[in-house]
């Protein structure tokens, strides 16, 4: 059997001479396949006498299997070696350093509102909100702002078409609507009636028509709000020093309680802190000047009466100041109008780490 042994040595040198799996199958094809070499020796076995099969079948499956196992080998070598050039060409340096990520930064506005919350949430208070397309009613009438109240007018106010029920609708010039919006609550007046007290701090947009180094028409507010039956105007000055303390990290920081007038407070107050100029530049602390930093008051009878609340049971008082000359002042920032420039460059000098969670115990500020 000649061509046995003919097919058998071609078939094992192929096997060893294949490079690569693809080259092993083809070779695994030639000899085994559906018309291999040894098949077609196979096919032969049918006209064969009994005997001549038994012998011949024995030894053609004898090779086929010798065959066999030879491919199977070469294929596992050649799989590892495909394998370990896998592993050479692909190996990752883990000792390299990691590519280089931009990171952001925090705008110094929504960093000092997280500030001003930090400390506002330590004595109680809770985060509110409302819209920056207010209803006149709530920005100015629910305030006690009469209709030719100077803040009324076209010159400080954004006025919008009016809603198609008539109601005349404005750019909230303040924060302030927000006390009513609050007040009038179901929740907040059972809250109340309960004996309960309301604090809230509304930070957010508000837009007056105005420009120029210290005003933008677009600028932040940050409300403050304490209502129930007893709170009076001694708290509202514990309240306020010990926020500007903490909020400008000087544990002596003066501060000046002026009288002042707003519709919507009754007595009122702005309130200045201790500064002084030295060679042109601010500096806050204990001096000989004064800065005003906010506005502050009892909440008027008239707008506890707006807001569904007998005036004869509920008092409190509220405060707005301006987040963004408050940044201004802490960080030492020039010109109000960089902070809505989107310049990176601004901000990678005056921008704050995003890791860094504003806290009275972890740090507020840099
Ligand atoms: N809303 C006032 C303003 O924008 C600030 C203020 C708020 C004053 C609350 C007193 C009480 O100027």
């Amino acid at each position: 059997m000649t061509d046995l042994s003919t097919i058998r040595s071609e078939a094992l040198g192929a096997v060893q001479a294949a490079a690569d799996l693809a080259a092993l199958d083809a070779v695994r094809v030639g000899v085994l396949g559906k018309k291999g070499h040894v098949t077609g020796l196979m096919k032969t076995l049918g006209g064969m006498s009994p005997d001549e099969r038994k012998a011949f079948g024995a030894r053609l499956n004898e090779q086929r299997e010798q065959i066999e196992s030879v491919l199977e080998a070469r294929r596992a070598a050649l799989e590892t070696s495909a394998l370990d050039a896998r592993l050479a060409s692909e190996r990752v340096d883990v000792s390299l350093p990691s590519r280089p990520e931009g990171q952001g930064s925090l705008h110094p506005i929504g960093q000092v509102m997280d500030e001003v919350g930090a400390i506002f949430g330590e004595m109680g208070f809770t985060w509110a909100e409302g819209p920056d397309i207010e209803d006149d009613w709530h920005n100015f009438t629910a305030l006690n702002i009469p209709p030719d109240h100077p803040a009324r007018q076209m010159q400080d106010t954004f006025y919008l078409p009016p809603r198609a029920d008539g109601t005349p609708v404005v750019l909230r010039t303040h924060t302030s609507p927000v006390q009513a919006r609050t007040m009038l609550r179901p929740d907040v007046q059972k809250m109340l009636a309960d004996g309960g007290s309301l604090r809230i701090i509304v930070p957010g947009r508000t837009f007056r028509i105005d420009s120029d180094a210290t005003h933008t028409p677009m600028f932040h507010q940050v409300e403050g709000l304490v209502i129930d039956r007893t709170t009076h105007m001694g708290h509202l000055k514990g309240c306020l020093v010990d926020f500007c303390r903490a909020f400008f990290e000087i544990d002596d920081l003066p501060l000046r309680f002026r009288p002042s007038y707003f519709p919507f407070t009754e007595p009122s107050a702005e309130v200045d802190i201790g500064c002084s100029w030295k060679d042109g530049e601010l500096r806050i602390g204990a001096g000989d000047s004064w800065l005003e930093i906010l506005g502050s008051g009892m909440v008027h009878p008239n707008v506890i009466a707006n807001c569904g609340l007998d005036p004869a049971v509920y008092q409190g008082f509220a405060f707005g100041m301006g987040i963004d000359r408050i940044a201004m002042l802490k960080y030492g920032i020039p010109d109000l109008r960089s902070f809505f420039d989107s310049d990176l460059r601004w901000l990678r000098h005056y921008g704050f780490s995003a890791l860094e969670w504003p806290s009275l115990t972890g740090g507020l500020g840099r």
